[in-house]
């Protein structure tokens, strides 16, 4: 039977509340993944987890070898991605730690590997990424943050940037231009890799901080922690209440 995975970003490197049954460290044809995959249940429903940046968190945002994560949850019979991510609030709707789940990205990211779609090849593939995020696991997101009453905007746009830097405010200003709710480090290529996988994919995105220059003076490392701690609680609920429905 097909199966359901939590990709945990920062402030998310251990699911509490996951009863933990197993863990595995895979090899993919494109390298190792981020972290074991964690086999457990949650709220009695079998469920993998997946560490972004390590468990301790120490892989920076371009460092992250996508194309193995997902490929190792493929193997492991995956079809279905809650992904939790941080990222900077550019809308208003976004201010720290309220929780969004984006329906639209823009890739600003270079150098990463991106696709499944390179070698060795004997035809052309262009996927299609006209809604890159699974409209019923967006739904299921939504009904379960309503059912928790936590407060979560439904659709958005993620802006996602290179880094590890965080941005100038220029950049964010032009990211606004372009119509970005929001900006993060590692939404792609992770959710085309996972297109290309025919796995269904959806984000929970919680806001660390005010993107920069939308705010006071600059954005301090503690101030994410602190806003990513409270916004993170509310996607562990809200993930709870997903995996039960998805
Ligand atoms: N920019 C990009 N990624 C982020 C930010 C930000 O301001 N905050 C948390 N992740």
């Amino acid at each position: 039977m097909s199966k359901v995975a939590i990709i945990g970003g920062t402030g998310l490197t251990r699911l509490e509340g996951l009863e933990i049954e197993g863990e595995e460290m895979v090899t993919t044809p494109f390298g190792e993944p981020s972290s074991p995959l964690v086999r457990g249940r949650l709220e009695g429903r079998e469920v993998l987890f997946l560490a972004r940046h390590g468990n301790p968190h120490r892989i920076p945002p371009h460092r992250v070898n996508y194309r193995a994560n997902l490929w190792a949850l493929y193997q492991a019979d995956v079809r279905a991605i809650f992904a939790a991510a941080a990222v900077g609030g550019i809308s208003e709707f976004m201010g720290p730690a309220m929780v969004c789940v984006p329906d639209q990205i823009i890739d600003y990211t270079y150098g990463r590997s991106h696709t499944y779609y390179e070698e060795g090849l004997d035809h052309v593939t262009h996927v299609d990424f006209t809604e890159p995020y699974d409209a019923t696991l967006r739904g299921v997101l939504g009904a379960a943050a309503a059912a928790a009453g936590v407060e979560a905007h439904d659709g958005g746009c993620y802006g996602a940037t290179q880094g590890p830097r965080l941005e100038s405010a220029a950049e964010v200003r032009k990211l606004r231009r372009d119509g970005c709710d929001m900006v993060g480090m590692t939404g792609m290529p992770e959710a085309a890799l996972a297109r290309e996988l025919g796995i269904r994919y959806a984000c929970c995105a919680v806001s660390a901080n005010w993107g920069a220059g939308l705010s006071e003076g600059e954005i301090t490392m503690e101030e994410i922690e602190r806003c990513l701690e409270a916004g993170m609680a509310k996607v562990r609920r809200i993930l709870r209440g997903a995996i039960v429905r998805v």
